[in-house]
Parts: C-alpha cells; structure tokens; sequence
C-alpha cells in the first residue's frame, strides 16, 4: 500500500469538499497567523526563483526596443524581496521605487536573515563588488537608489512619473484593481512600459483543483473566504485584465498564458459561460498609449 498516496488523496478530497470552512478559518479567523508561525516560509518571498523574472523581463523589454538605462522604475508589491530591485539598478536603471500595501519591514530577525542571504546570493552570482543599494546591517535603502512607499497606488500621492512598472505575483491580490491601473497609466511616463506576472489560480490550486474558487458567489466568496491582508484573491479573469489594460490606455505589445485542466464540478453562475476559464497563469508586456 503507497501510503503517500493514499495521503495526499485523502487531503485532496478534505480540501476539495471542506474548502469552505478551511478558508473561513483561515482567513476571517485568522489561522495564516498559526501557519505563519509553524511555516515561516510560507509568505516567504523566493529569490532564487524571482531573480529569473528579471531576465525573462528584460528579455522582452529589449525585443521591444525597450533600454532600462537611465530609467525609473516601480514596483508594486515587492513582499521581502529586493533582488529585482537590485538586478534592475546593477544593469542601469536609475531609481527603482516600491510600493507594498502590507509591508515587510526589516524589523525581525527573521527579516535581516532574509536580507542578507539574498544580498549574499546577489553579489555571489552577479560578482558584485561594490553593493550600496541598501544597509546590509540595518535594512535601510539608500535614497539615492531606493525609495519604499506603504501604501495603496491610487491612496498615494506618488512623487512624479517612472519608465517602467512591475509586479509579480500582484494584481490578482489588489481590491481596487481599476484605480490601479488607472493611476498605473497617470504615473507612467509618455513610451512607457509595464510587466506584470499574474496568477489566476486559486490558492488551493495544489490540491488538485486549480480553479475551486469558481465554486462561489461574489457575495460568499468576498464576505467569507477571502480577507485584504495577506490572502486576499480577486478572481479577475484573464479577459477582464485585458479589457482594463486597453480601456485605461495601454496597448498589450506581448502576452504569454498557461491554461491548466480542472475536474468537473459545480461552478458558480457568475463565471459560468465564460471562455477564459482555464487561464490560471498570465504575463503582460505593456505599452502606454
Ligand atoms: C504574493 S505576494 C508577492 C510578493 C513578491 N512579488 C513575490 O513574488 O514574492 C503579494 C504582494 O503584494 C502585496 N500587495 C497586496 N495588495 C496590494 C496592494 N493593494 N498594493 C500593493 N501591494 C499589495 C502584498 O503585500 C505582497 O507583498
């Protein structure tokens, strides 16, 4: 008997026909605190992983004719991770700003370590000599380099205009996602461009069914199960990001998608019909219009 099997089908099935009260606890009573404290990685940027987004990013900037030199740059939603930041100033870049509504300040232990083992990787892999983008001891951004803004977008009164915005792993967390954009479009620089790395799934998207959350009601589904700290879920579709983007005035010069199959099960009327249902991963390369 595979035990490890039966194992993760047993939590599968748990998850799929309990994932209302699982949800609830998490997020309205609050448990992500407890998983936080027993997985401490769990909201856990990984910068091994989001340092490869800086070289798929660029990639397509420079098939645009894009050149970051000298640019300014924005963040949105950076978690504990720097290391985009870092690669974009090391190769050029001017200023790059971030913007985190829930921010991770350099405040813990924890924290620091995070830190600096990523700023060791940084200046391993790169063999980076002088490194003064930040306080390697304290966690303080050199203004000069780095600027931090806690905050929402269109809340802020942001200073002037950038070249290029990024996000990663972002917009699908955002609650006012057309303000956003909107002030997206405001801040941008005349031949601006933006980069956004979306993700559609549902976060119970490892238990076999990626798209559980097409179970609910806006109502059931905005009230009860999800909650605007740090495990708040849109569930904009693809479709809808795309009809944002143009409407606000950006044209998408560069799409990739990732569909992904579900089971079949009962789904909501709501997103019943729509054609876009299998989209569980997006990029947008942007320009402003
Ligand atoms: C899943 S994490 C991604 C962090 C990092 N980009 C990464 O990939 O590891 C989502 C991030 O978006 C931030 N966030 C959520 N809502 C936001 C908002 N309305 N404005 C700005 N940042 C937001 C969260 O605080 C968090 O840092």
């Amino acid at each position: 008997m595979n035990t490890d099997i039966n194992q993760s089908s047993l939590i599968r099935f748990l998850v799929g026909r309990f994932d209302f009260i699982i949800r609830l606890f998490y997020s309205k009573m609050r448990f992500y605190k407890l998983f936080n404290f027993f997985l401490p990685r769990l909201h856990s940027s990984d910068f091994e992983s989001l340092d490869r987004y800086f070289h798929i990013i660029t990639g397509e900037l420079k098939k645009q004719g894009f050149s970051i030199r000298g640019k300014s740059v924005l963040e949105i939603g950076p978690g504990n991770s720097h290391i985009n930041a870092y690669n974009f100033l090391l190769n050029g870049c001017r200023k790059v700003i971030f913007i985190d509504k829930h921010p991770r300040f350099f405040d813990t232990g924890r924290q620091r370590s995070f830190m600096r083992d990523e700023i060791r990787y940084f200046k391993s892999k790169y063999r980076v000599k002088k490194f003064e983008y930040i306080n390697e001891d304290t966690g303080a951004l050199n203004p000069s380099y780095m600027e931090f803004i806690a905050g929402g977008l269109p809340a802020v009164a942001f200073p002037g205009k950038v070249d290029f915005i990024y996000s990663i792993a972002v917009l699908h967390h955002i609650k006012d996602l057309e303000r956003y954009i909107r002030k997206m479009h405001e801040i941008l620089n005349k031949d601006g461009m933006m980069y956004h790395v979306i993700d559609l799934k549902d976060k119970f998207h490892f238990f076999g069914n990626p798209f559980l959350f097409y179970k609910y009601s806006d109502f059931v589904w905005e009230n009860f199960l999800t909650e605007e700290t740090l495990t708040y879920t849109n569930r904009i579709r693809y479709r809808e990001y795309v009809d944002l983007f143009t409407r606000y005035g950006f044209k998408i010069v560069w799409e990739k998608t990732v569909s992904h199959d579900f089971p079949v099960f009962k789904i909501n009327k709501k997103f019943a019909g729509r054609s876009d249902l299998h989209i569980g991963d997006a990029h947008f390369l942007l320009e402003k219009v």
